[in-house]
């Protein structure tokens, strides 16, 4: 692109918690397209890794841990400083995405986060059940924050890449599969006609589905666990219990599922940890393969966005869950960490745009048991391309950091909205943000089902009546 849109400006401070791979990557799209004060800007994190990118640009950096105890003291003057309406983009790991959008609404500064994250300690809580890990009571925190407070001053919870793009992945790709199909229908304008729709072409279950093929110069040693963003993000998410959005078409709980007394049940847990549980599911251009059932929150609100009651009753709800297939040597990584009870290799190494040496970020979403089977939808995003897009990230990092300058841009357009979920904002102006980032952005249609050539050469425990049922889909 010759010149880069700048699609608004941010009168007063800019505070970036967290400058790991999302922040780093981040800082040249804020560059880009917005308009701020360099001078009012400040990037808080513990670690100097990525000092030197600060300091070349003269930018503010505040090498500080923010804990339960201290960031009220700090972010408030960050936050107030030289007047006007402050942006808080909060990129870290291990701080209360709650306390935090709480704070920043009081001092009347807009927030955007990409995950519903909580004080350091919550993932790896001993003493705590299962149950008490889960994204779904990550969620609920955000939503009783929300019941507390409405409206006042955008918060946007949980927009990244997934979560986040792939909740707007979903709506188009719901528009594109009722076109197809013949239905006549308006475009929904309020969740409850969204619902209807998906209701109504007949979708009984989203996956997030994404395989990363980049592929690191140098294999991987033993005894590092490697990843193309977040090492202990990918850890303390992959070592919570499995966990998804549970759809009405199903017939089958797997015996160690668990159920919440609380909150909107639109989601189940499994009594085993994420990254160590399979999944079969699709993508373009792998095709079929086995994908890991890592809880994500976007499983949880999609499946409840969609949700459509009569009264109390749930009549329907589609099944959604994260298929992921990590870069391979994130595999090699999962496998030799449970393979020794769970517990992390010493080092970890996240592979910036540079050590890669090629492959692509396949995310999309794939929407199944239609009457046209199953059409997955979103971005194809090679290394090469991304480079070329953007500096200071790979493919990975770059759909999920234009994803937080979309929302960015819905929230300055937007800024009296209240806590807000990806599902709920615009999505068809933040693809056409986000867009431009995202390599080839397609929607395929499929034949594969999870039944597809089995049973095999075993018995097996599966379902020939639905194929999309999640006895199916689970490797069990
Ligand atoms: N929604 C999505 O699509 C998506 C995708 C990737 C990452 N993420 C999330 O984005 C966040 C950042 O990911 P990343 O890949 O940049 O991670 P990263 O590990 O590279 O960086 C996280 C940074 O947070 C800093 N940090 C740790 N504790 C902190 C504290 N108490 N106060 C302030 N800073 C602290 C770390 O020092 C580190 O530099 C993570 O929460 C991750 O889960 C979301």
């Amino acid at each position: 692109m010759d010149a880069w849109p700048v699609y608004g400006r941010i009168e007063g401070p800019v505070v970036l918690i967290g400058f790991g791979s999302i922040g780093r990557g981040t800082l040249p799209l804020l560059e880009r397209h917005f308009e701020f004060d360099k001078t009012r800007m400040v990037v808080i994190d513990p670690k100097d890794d990525n000092r030197y990118l600060l300091d070349e640009r003269g930018i503010r950096y505040e090498q500080v841990k923010l804990t339960p105890e201290n960031y009220r003291d700090i972010l408030t003057p960050m936050l107030t400083a030289g007047g006007g309406k402050g942006f808080c983009i909060n990129l870290s790991v291990d701080t209360s995405s709650r306390d935090i959008m709480t704070l920043c609404r009081q001092l009347g500064a807009l927030y955007i986060d990409t995950v519903a994250e909580p004080w350091e300690g919550f993932y790896y809580d001993k003493d705590a059940g299962a149950a008490d890990r889960t994204n779904y009571v990550l969620r609920e925190i955000i939503l009783e924050a929300r019941r507390r407070s409405p409206g006042g001053m955008t918060a946007v919870s949980c927009c990244g890449a997934n979560p986040g793009m792939v909740s707007w992945f979903v709506k188009q790709a719901l528009l594109n599969i009722a076109r197809d199909s013949g239905i006549t229908f308006d475009i929904p304008q309020k969740r409850s006609e969204w619902a209807a729709l998906m209701q109504r072409v007949g979708i009984k279950g989203i996956h997030v589905a994404e395989r990363d093929t980049q592929r690191a110069r140098q294999p991987k040693p033993e005894q590092v666990f490697v990843n193309t963003w977040s090492v202990e993000g990918f850890i303390a998410e992959g070592v919570q219990p499995a966990e998804l959005g549970w759809g009405t078409h199903e017939k089958w709980l797997p015996d160690n599922a668990g159920q919440h007394d609380k909150g909107n049940g639109a989601a189940i847990y499994l009594m085993q940890p994420g990254a160590n549980t399979r999944v079969r599911t699709w993508t373009p251009s792998t095709g079929a393969h086995y994908g890991f059932l890592i809880t994500h929150n976007e499983a949880i609100s999609i499946s409840d966005y969609f949700t459509v009651r009569e009264g109390d009753k749930v009549v329907y709800r589609p099944t959604c869950h994260y298929a992921y297939h990590p870069c391979d040597d994130a595999v090699l990584s999962l496998h030799e960490m449970f393979g020794q009870s769970a517990q992390p290799q010493e080092k970890h190494h996240l592979l910036n745009e540079d050590e890669i040496l090629d492959g692509a970020d396949e995310l999309g979403v794939l929407l199944y048991g239609h009457g046209k089977n199953a059409y997955w939808y979103g971005s194809n995003l090679s290394i090469e391309e991304a480079r070329r897009l953007a500096p200071l990230q790979n493919a990975t990092g770059l759909q999920v950091s234009s994803a937080v300058l979309a929302g960015m841009v819905w929230a300055l357009e937007n800024p009296n909205c209240g806590i807000v979920e990806a599902d709920e904002l615009d999505f068809q102006r933040c693809l056409e943000v986000q867009s431009p980032y995202l390599g080839s952005v397609k929607g395929y249609y499929t034949d594969w089902t999870p039944l597809e050539g089995r049973p095999g050469y075993f018995p097996e425990d599966i379902d020939t009546s639905d194929p999309w049922q999640f006895r199916n889909i689970l490797v069990h």
